[in-house]
């Protein structure tokens, strides 16, 4: 029988790892006092420091000591917090090899992979303490000291998501984000450079103007949104990616249907920065502090109830009946505890907001049994990737301390392409999932869809539902429509406690707040047509209704911008933004801009959405007639060369494909125009016909 063997440690690592484990744990102390600790000469000790030194893992400075033994301090860099995470990975593999050879010894298994149906039952809990990539709080402060001088880059909020993983262990055995090889191997392969397997690019976009003041070689800081310094990376690669490629191969199609090619294509920087992160604090979150754990607390709770073999159930969605029967279900199946562990990070664009759907969860986790059943929320940015998520999400758990994990009928879905298709196969994430479950490290728990039954009063499989029986079923789409219609939600679909949170953020149609966005060619009539809807709608009265026109914003709001597609697009998401807010509290916001791009009309709808409607009107006066009308006077000089990057004219305009409305101005008067408008809003509910 061969034995797997240990990887060869070479000596000087080892002793390098826990000099800087020290160094991280006790910054201050003097030389005499770490040899005593690692139990190491002054002599070796003094070479070690030199050459970490050298290495700039380190940071020697004179202070005033006469003592000669105290004449130095000694502090970890960011860099040195890098290598000490990388260094701890050896460690593990050392103990891992060690493991796996004694198991192979006693058991008479000689593989190298010790498949999960052949693991022992301590192996099987994935409960052992992971690596995280935090330096101690003393070290903390002075990298933080220090950090304030680097460049920094603000991160966005999928990126907070993605760094709080990252150090926290929820991405092991990611140490930072993706290099430009393990970015490509990714992508291709669905696995890091070095083999492992890793199905999610994890990587740095930032814009080109930030990408050029940063050269590989260089630690940079990232800040959260109030800039808050969260970590350092040491910048080792910096690439301009195929995001067509990238595109086709993670997502299956470059087709922007998918709101993660959108993000991609559409939000994301075109630079892509990789390389080691040194982790500073976690990112601070005030709502469910109690809710959230780090994969270790997890592991650290599982340990301390002693749930050998638990699984995790995936959702982005409030709990209702099917859900609870599916759980129930798993955790018989697989004999094991239940972790419902719902994603409240980022999810997919128009879901429940997190907030009500944790209020949701927490009215129904007393209906689970308390000895057997724990709930935790995943600060998880989802891509919705469908087979490739199912596996990532696996990777994520099984990191979280699960054995077991549910994966049901188009896992992480991103709903229909533009062809109207779905992206994936309803069962593609089981099969992938299958073929990778042993390198995962977690058992699939594969359901399909559940259904009521109505003869019998409960819920079923799709496939098992007993002949000639009257399936009863709602999709979201259905449920999200009886919310906003107030009508009735059956008891067999939810539980009572989860439809009174649900209609509370979801007030009837006609009480809640929404967005008229006007969009076309200057002198289209956008203008007249909004300020006739905005007296119409107050001669109605019942909510406050705001104008926000072109032109008044431009002197308000955004005096000092141009027309670049850069200032157009900050212009329109500035109007976005304050169009949100009244929104989000219940008022009419009419936005009234020229808004010539589609990617920027969707990225507004998309933060709308969260909170009402959004109706998009395109006013789709011909170029020509706004020429002939040319009511400012603007065509002509944009004819004559004296404005440029004038719209229609010198400059694009994307026209709408999926706008809810199109007015054709000529021939019609302004008021029928604003009645076609009230008209629409009527027949969505969203005023009283
Ligand atoms: S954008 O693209 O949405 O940011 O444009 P917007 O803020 O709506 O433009 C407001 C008005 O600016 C006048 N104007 C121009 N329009 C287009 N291109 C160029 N270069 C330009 N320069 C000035 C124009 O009158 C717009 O007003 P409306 O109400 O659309 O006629």
């Amino acid at each position: 029988m061969i034995a797997p063997q240990p990887p060869a440690f070479l000596p000087d690592e080892d002793a390098l790892f826990r000099v800087l484990r020290q160094l991280d744990r006790v910054p201050e102390a003097s030389q005499r006092a770490t040899a005593e600790a690692l139990g190491l000469s002054l002599g070796k000790l003094n070479a070690l420091l030199q050459a970490a030194q050298a290495a700039g893992f380190i940071r020697i400075t004179d202070r005033d000591s006469t003592d000669r033994r105290q004449r130095f301090a000694y502090a970890l860099t960011a860099k040195g917090g890098a290598e000490m995470a990388r260094l701890a990975d050896r460690f593990l593999a050392g103990k891992l090899a060690e493991y796996l050879a004694l198991h192979a010894e006693l058991t008479g298994q000689a593989a190298g992979i010790v498949t999960l149906k052949q693991r022992t039952e301590v192996m099987q809990n994935n409960h052992a303490p992971l690596p995280e990539l935090y330096v101690s709080y003393d070290s903390a402060l002075k990298l933080k000291h220090e950090a304030a001088a680097l460049p920094s880059w603000d991160l966005t909020a999928r990126q907070v998501c993605d760094l709080e993983l990252l150090m926290n262990g929820g991405f092991y055995p990611l140490k930072g984000f993706n290099s430009e090889p393990d970015y490509n191997n990714v992508v291709e392969n669905m696995r890091l450079a070095d083999g492992t397997l890793w199905p999610m690019p994890i990587t740095l976009d930032v814009n080109e103007a930030f990408a050029e003041k940063v050269a590989p070689g260089q630690d940079i800081a990232l800040r959260d949104a109030e800039g808050v310094i969260l970590a350092i990376m040491s910048v080792t690669d910096k690439w301009v990616p195929n995001k067509a490629r990238e595109a086709e191969m993670v997502f299956g199609a470059d087709d922007l249907a998918h709101p993660a090619v959108n993000y991609l294509h559409n939000q994301a920087g075109k630079v892509y920065l990789g390389g080691p992160v040194t982790g500073i604090q976690q990112p601070v979150h005030y709502d469910f502090k109690v809710r959230r754990d780090t994969p270790n607390e997890l592991r650290a709770f599982f340990r301390k109830v002693g749930w050998q073999k638990v699984v995790a159930f995936q959702t982005r969605n409030p709990l209702h009946r099917a859900h609870q029967e599916l759980t129930f279900r798993a955790a018989k199946e697989a004999q094991a505890n239940l972790l419902i562990h719902p994603v409240v990070g980022m999810t997919k664009p128009g879901d429940v907001d997190h907030f009500t759907r944790v209020r949701c969860y927490e009215a129904v986790i007393d209906k689970y049994p308390a000895s057997t059943t724990t709930m935790s929320l995943l600060n998880l940015a989802m891509r919705m990737a469908g087979p490739r998520e199912a596996v990532w999400h696996g990777l994520i758990r099984r990191n979280h301390g699960v054995t077991h994990f549910i994966v049901g009928r188009d896992h992480a879905g991103p709903g229909k392409n533009s062809q109207g298709q779905d992206f994936y196969g309803p069962y593609d994430a089981q099969e992938l999932f299958k073929k990778y479950e042993s390198e995962i490290g977690v058992t699939m728990v594969d359901f399909k869809h559940m259904v009521y039954v109505q003869e019998k009063a409960q819920y079923y499989p799709a496939n098992e539902v007993p002949e000639g029986c009257t399936v009863l079923d709602i999709s979201g789409t259905e449920l999200r429509r009886r919310l906003r219609e107030g009508l009735d939600i059956p008891e067999w679909f939810s539980f009572p406690e989860v439809v009174t949170q649900l209609r509370k953020t979801s007030p009837a149609r006609d009480k809640q707040g929404f967005t008229v966005f006007f969009t076309g060619l200057s002198g289209s009539g956008k203008s007249t047509i909004a300020n006739a809807l905005m007296v119409k709608l107050m001669e109605q009265g019942g909510r406050p209704v705001t104008l926000l026109d072109g032109d008044v914003v431009r002197k308000h709001l955004s005096s000092e911008l141009g027309f670049s597609k850069e200032h157009r697009d900050i212009n329109i998401r500035r109007i976005g933004y304050v169009a949100n807010e009244i929104t989000k509290n219940g008022g009419i916001a009419i936005c009234a801009p020229i808004a010539p791009y589609t990617a920027t009309r969707r990225a507004v709808r998309e933060m709308i959405e969260a909170f009402g409607s959004f109706i998009e009107v395109h006013v789709a006066t011909a170029v020509e007639e706004c020429e002939r009308r040319d009511r400012k006077g603007l065509y002509k000089l944009a004819r004559e060369g004296k404005i440029k990057e004038f719209t229609g004219i010198s400059d694009p305009y994307e026209a709408p494909t999926n706008a809810e409305l199109v007015i054709d101005t000529e021939g019609t008067q302004v008021d029928a125009c604003a009645h076609q408008v009230i008209l629409k809003l009527e027949s969505m509910g969203l005023i009283k016909a």
